[in-house]
């Protein structure tokens, strides 16, 4: 235990305020644990118009801030608001870039103007710790949209006596995603323009905010062991392995945890009926419910599987609809509740069926019934940084039949059905003909009653909390300071 340190968690998302996907629940929980070891922890985010600002009583404070973006000066107002007790949170207002339907832009596509949005949201993250006189000693900044934050501490706010021990560390939740914009927005960002080299912010002639997090952050993290070592090879870099491997000494890998204090079947408020490890049965009237709201044939014997997901495709959208064309739907029923891609909405709007339930949208409580009333999840992706659904849906004696990659590998441990450990199902390499085997091991455990329960217990038991990986960050932290 050293002394508590001031904390900035920064992000583009953080639950229960606005949210598109793990991110959001990373960075809602986190700072929780943190606070819990003691830190003093503040989160920012922008105010988008998804939040509601009367019931999470949140307050403007007196003053105001004013960002250089381009030639202009652009007035933006801080609302404080609080994660629980004891963790304050700022959100930065300005109307014109957050005032929108949308986080990033509609479904599949992104706002013109997000490069000028993200340049306005990483300078006032800076400028919202002087106004609040909050001195962090750690900024944790996370994926591309606050990927400037630390260049403009290196280059314009270098000499600012209220930063002189601030250290920054760039969290990468996935590579796939790196705010890649026209270099004519460069002047916008008012940097040095010297800057815009392939040593700096520029990658392959883009303006890069990623890329910027990855060359300026002191430290850089990433949200499981398995991905921070498949992003130094080229098939898993995106175009970024050079830059990780010339640091990959200052390359960390924490593996994510799930928020108790959202997913617990013993305290969930959305589901049918309550149940934990001591007491599973409510599971089944979950189950029930999940078949009755979809609509679905009830048939006794048969496995629900489910998916809970963005509907792109990383997720292995294409090897589910493949699976549906062959052979999934003969033994087993499935539900999907997502959104995104238009060609995979289509495909499951189109094929609804008594075996088959579908929900094209993003529904949170939904989500929890799903989780709670099916017997697997599937995640078949083509990568996957860490991922958070899988353990979700253990946490409620749900198994997952996974690829073998990033976080999937590191928190889905194979059954094995001769020592009754294991947590689920993996299949790799990546291939129809292999997830296929998997699924067919899953049912045959399925059919087993003294194996199936047993395996339900696992998952039921399993520990994915935060409070490890919060400790790993800490360890980072003291790290990076102590440089
Ligand atoms: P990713 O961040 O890549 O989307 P994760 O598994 O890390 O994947 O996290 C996804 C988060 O979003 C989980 O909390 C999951 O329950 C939630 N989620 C995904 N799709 C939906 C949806 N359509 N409706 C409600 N929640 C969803
Ligand atoms: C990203 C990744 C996912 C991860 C989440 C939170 O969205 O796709 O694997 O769990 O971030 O770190």
């Amino acid at each position: 235990m050293g002394s508590p340190l001031n904390i900035l968690i920064a992000a583009s998302e953080v639950h229960p305020f606005a949210k598109t996907g793990g991110l959001a629940d990373v960075c809602g929980a986190l700072p929780k644990a943190l606070h819990h070891l003691g830190h003093n922890v503040l989160v920012i985010l922008p105010l988008y118009r998804c939040v509601n600002i009367s019931q999470y009583d949140l307050r403007p404070l007196p003053q105001t801030i004013s960002i250089p973006v381009g030639p202009k000066k652009i007035e933006g107002i801080l609302y404080e608001g609080e994660l629980i007790p004891g963790v304050p949170v700022i959100f930065v207002a300005q109307e014109k870039y957050f005032d929108r339907e949308h986080l990033y832009g509609p479904p599949g596509k992104a706002y013109p103007d997000n490069a000028e949005r993200f340049i306005f949201f990483t300078r006032a993250i800076i400028e919202a710790c002087k106004v609040t006189q909050f001195k962090p000693d750690i900024i944790n900044c996370n994926d591309w949209q606050t990927g400037l934050t630390p260049v403009y501490l290196k280059t314009l706010y270098a000499y600012d006596s209220f930063f002189r021990k601030t250290r920054t560390i760039f969290s990468l939740h996935n590579l796939g995603y790196q705010g890649e914009f026209d270099r004519n927005n460069m002047p916008l960002a008012n940097l040095p323009f010297s800057l815009f080299n392939p040593a700096g912010v520029e990658s392959f002639g883009d303006f890069n905010f990623l890329k910027s997090g990855l060359v300026y952050s002191d430290i850089l993290t990433t949200v499981s062991k398995t991905y921070s070592q498949e992003i130094l090879q080229p098939e898993h870099a995106f175009r970024m392995d050079g830059i990780l491997n010339s640091r990959k000494t200052d390359l960390f890998g924490i593996t994510n945890g799930i928020d108790y204090s959202e997913w617990d079947p013993q305290r969930d408020p959305w589901i049918k009926e309550k149940f934990s490890a001591a007491k599973p049965q409510g599971k089944t009237a979950c189950k029930r419910a999940l078949l009755d709201h979809f609509n679905l044939k009830s048939q006794r014997d048969q496995p629900l599987m489910c998916m809970v997901t963005r509907m792109t495709t990383q997720k292995g959208i294409d090897l589910v609809m493949a699976a549906v064309e062959q052979f999934l739907l003969k033994d087993a029923q499935l539900v999907i509740l997502g959104s995104g891609d238009a060609r995979f909405e289509e495909f499951f709007r189109t094929r609804k069926s008594k075996q088959l339930g579908v929900f094209i949208g993003f529904d949170e409580p939904l989500a929890h019934r799903i989780l709670a009333g099916s017997d697997f999840i599937l995640m078949p992706s083509v990568y996957e940084p860490c991922g958070l659904t899988q353990m979700q849906a253990m946490k409620y004696g749900t198994v997952p039949i996974t690829s073998a990659v990033g976080g999937l590998e590191d928190t889905v441990v194979q059954y094995n059905y001769k020592t009754g450990e294991g947590l689920g199902f993996k299949f790799s390499p990546y291939s129809l003909e292999f997830f296929s085997k998997r699924v067919t091991d899953a049912l045959t455990v399925y059919r087993d009653a003294g194996q199936w329960q047993t395996l339900v217990q696992n998952c039921l038991t399993a520990d994915f909390g935060w409070d490890r990986s919060a400790q790993e960050y800490e360890r980072v932290y003291r790290l990076t300071l102590a440089r």
